[in-house]
């Protein structure tokens, strides 16, 4: 199933990840790094840095980053071992793997029957008269047994080993649940259930094969959503939740929803071809999966701030898979599912009737806060509007729409025309200055750029950064930080499954370094360690202090959780005390 390590670090000792790149991108070299147009999202100035020291690459602007295999992987569309396969094709390198896809096939045969029956013992849960609470709860949100059956929803029990005796008595081992992301092992090498007391939420991928899970709380705690991590069978960047159900739909368009319960609730209201994206903002892949079976896609996010943050950001991601987009506001809810349960489906029906083009979308909300009867307010609509025309690439489209707005507002298109052209230019300064701060100060930006790794707690996380950069920086620190944190201590998920692999790596005695991570952790946790690792620079004379600091931040954040959590802080000091004599013992 993987490839032998020896072979991948072979591999990518032998690819420049220059030359690899600049194949794709047009490269200039700046100081000790080179510099080019990100290929991952639309750009005019370059904000996508190549490391050559480092053998990363990096970009300031959508965050996509990594070594040379993430590099073809997203590039080229290809899975982990397939990219492999073509660096090493490049490299006239053959990849050690005798009969290995029939050992693959088998495999993957053996996983998706695992999760197949994982599927059925959940759902079987949620029916058991013992677990009422959880079925309860879906009919609290207004779903039907029938739905709750199309979607195959369920229940994982409130315990650390029901699915694991009951998969084991199916037959299955724990390294296939393992390996299938259902169970978890903690630092004393015990097995338990992942997903403990969570209505569950199998993914179907479009050949109707279970291949995760998404587990939800039933109260407010968090977190809200635990999903399946990226497995052997799932890769969350290709796979859209129901698209098993949506590619079936008779409409000409798909429906793009942020979460599962939308998409349900959808569903259940005759709108057959819905479908979300996993947790992470849109990806080209899941873009071009759905330009498989429709023409548009009408975008239906949240109608908050982030929700119509992220739209915007789908909609260049949908067009350049050749799709058209539509942007639909859901007036006074706040997502399709509170709105459908509040004004019914006719009512989203028109909604959708009524979708703007993106273009329309973007300048009716400009439109929205002006007051069209004041000549100063319409002062101010035309020149915000110039600014949004200014950011149209296609020029017919730009003339379209400038004549539009500028019949709007009762001006001539000509003066229109001039005010568009001005913030053109301003918006190229503007580029300008933006990417040479961000080169230069790259620490603005706190939060990762995929909505489901936002931290929860920033001061704790940068820290958590710092430290997996110190980390890369000098292996040896590893040991020293570890006998003083461990992966719990972690309060971002991600950043602690980079931790964890961090911890592997020693064991395996194999060098830590940014490269060795690929094929462990999902791309998106890739693009996260190179952001950490292009932000978090410490001198080789500071990085000492840079360590205790780090390390004073995570013990003070492990403290004051467990004091929320109701547990009182003087238990854990003494954990900690009775933690350092355990780890002094053997040297004294
Ligand atoms: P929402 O919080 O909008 O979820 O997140 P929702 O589906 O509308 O759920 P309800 O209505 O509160 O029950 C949107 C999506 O983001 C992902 C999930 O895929 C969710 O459906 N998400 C959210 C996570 O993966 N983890 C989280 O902790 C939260
Ligand atoms: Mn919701």
């Amino acid at each position: 199933m993987a490839i032998d390590q020896r072979f991948l670090d072979e591999l990518t000792a032998r690819c420049d990840i220059v030359d690899v790149v600049s194949r794709y991108v047009a490269l200039k070299k700046s100081g000790s790094n080179y510099f080019g147009l990100c290929p991952f999202h639309n750009e005019k100035t370059a904000s996508f840095s190549v490391a050559p020291d480092k053998q990363i690459f990096h970009c300031f602007g959508c965050g996509a980053g990594g070594g040379v295999i993430s590099f073809i992987m997203k590039i080229e569309g290809l899975e982990f071992q397939d990219a492999v396969r073509h660096l090493a094709r490049q490299q006239g390198m053959e990849v050690p793997e005798t009969g290995v896809s029939r050992e693959d096939r088998k495999n993957r045969d053996r996983l998706l029957a695992l999760m197949k029956d994982a599927g059925r013992f959940y759902y079987a849960q949620l029916h058991h008269p013992q677990n009422a609470a959880a079925l309860q709860y879906f009919v609290r949100r207004g779903l039907s047994g029938k739905t709750m059956n199309r979607f195959g929803l369920g229940y994982a029990p409130d315990s650390f080993h029901a699915l694991m005796d009951a998969m084991q008595a199916k037959g299955y081992t724990k390294a296939e649940l393992d390996a299938a992301g259902l169970i978890g092992r903690s630092k004393q090498g015990t097995y338990y259930d992942k997903f403990r007391n969570r209505v569950m939420f199998p993914i179907i991928d479009i050949r109707g094969d279970v291949i995760a899970f998404g587990g939800r709380v039933m109260d407010d705690s968090t977190p809200k959503y635990l999903n399946s991590p990226e497995t052997y069978i799932f890769g969350k960047s290709r796979n859209l939740f129901a698209m098993n159900l949506a590619k079936k739909t008779k409409n000409d368009y798909f429906l793009l929803a942020e979460g599962y319960m939308d998409v349900i609730a959808l569903h259940q209201a005759g709108f057959d071809s819905a479908v979300a994206s996993l947790g992470t903002a849109l990806t080209e892949e899941q873009a071009r999966l759905m330009s498989r079976y429709t023409n548009e896609v009408v975008i239906c996010y949240d109608a908050d701030n982030a929700g119509q943050k992220a739209a915007q950001r789908a909609i260049d991601i949908l067009n350049r898979a050749g799709l058209r987009v539509k942007v639909l506001r859901i007036p006074g809810a706040k997502d399709p599912d509170e709105f459908i349960k509040a004004k019914g489906p006719e009512a989203f029906r028109k909604l959708i009737e009524r979708s703007e083009n993106h273009i329309e979308y973007r300048l009716q909300r400009i439109r929205d806060r002006y007051d069209m009867t004041e000549d100063e307010q319409r002062i101010g609509y035309l020149n915000e509007a110039a600014e949004e025309l200014a950011a149209l690439d296609n020029e017919i489209e730009r003339e379209v729409y400038t004549g539009r707005v500028a019949k709007d507002a009762g001006v001539s298109v000509d003066s229109l025309k001039i005010q568009v052209e001005k913030a053109l230019n301003q918006r190229r300064r503007r580029q300008k200055t933006r990417q040479r701060r961000e080169v230069r100060a790259p620490a603005q930006h706190a939060q990762p750029n995929s909505r489901e790794m936002r931290y929860e707690n920033v001061p704790a996380a940068r820290a958590e950064e710092g430290m997996i950069s110190l980390i890369l920086a000098d292996n040896t620190l590893l040991g020293t930080i570890r006998a003083q944190i461990t992966p719990e201590d972690f309060t971002s998920p991600d950043l602690r499954s980079i931790f964890e692999e961090m911890c592997r790596m020693e064991d395996e005695e194999h060098p830590i370094t940014v490269t060795a991570f690929e094929g462990r952790i999902a791309p998106e946790q890739m693009d996260l360690l190179t952001r950490a690792v292009q932000r978090c620079y410490v001198s080789r004379d500071r990085r000492g202090q840079a360590m205790e600091d780090y390390l004073q931040i995570m013990r003070k954040t492990r403290l004051s959780r467990r004091t929320a959590e109701g547990q009182d802080p003087m238990l854990e000091l003494a954990g900690l005390m009775k933690k350092k004599k355990r780890y002094q013992g053997p040297q004294g």
